[in-house]
């Protein structure tokens, strides 16, 4: 865990279904394949936030609403730093931060953001696994039905 302040328990993450655990720098993808076998993950790509990452800043203004998915995101940090804040039980935040060799699975319909940690030091974040719609049909994320809490949307 990388507490800061307070910091959340593994215990106030599994009240709400998330999964976080570091995995093996040697073998992450072995891991990986795994938790997708176990849980029916179909699709997996890496998304990179650096300086010229084409509309970074979009990208950026997306994740840090809140909001959640109809599938559970799941993210794998290959590279660099981020936030993910993810509601709690008690509708508090729980404040986890990510670092490279952190795998973080939050569930499908739950609320939460995410923050690049620092723009100077760009995220090449991530795998990222999602649940198969229908028939095994690989879904990738698209980002343009991100939708905010406000809105109640989904994407
Ligand atoms: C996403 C994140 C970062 O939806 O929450 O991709
Ligand atoms: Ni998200």
């Amino acid at each position: 865990m990388h507490a800061r302040g307070e910091g959340p328990t593994l215990a106030d993450l599994a009240a709400v279904g998330v999964l976080y655990e570091r995995l093996p720098d040697d073998d992450f993808q072995g891991a990986l394949d795994r938790l997708k076998a176990a849980r029916g993950y179909v699709a997996q790509d890496v998304i990179e936030l650096r300086p010229d990452t084409p509309n970074l800043d979009g990208l950026l203004a997306k994740f840090k609403d809140e909001h959640l998915h109809r599938d559970d995101e799941v993210r794998f940090v290959l590279d660099g730093e981020g936030i993910f804040d993810i509601r709690g039980a008690d509708e508090r935040w729980i404040r986890v931060q990510v670092e490279r060799g952190d795998l973080i699975v939050v569930p499908a319909d739950l609320y939460h953001r995410f923050f690049d940690r620092a723009a100077a030091d760009p995220l090449r974040a991530s795998v990222q696994g999602r649940r198969g719609l229908g028939a095994g049909v690989p879904r990738l994320m698209t980002l343009d039905s991100h939708c905010s809490r406000e809105d109640q949307g989904r994407r």
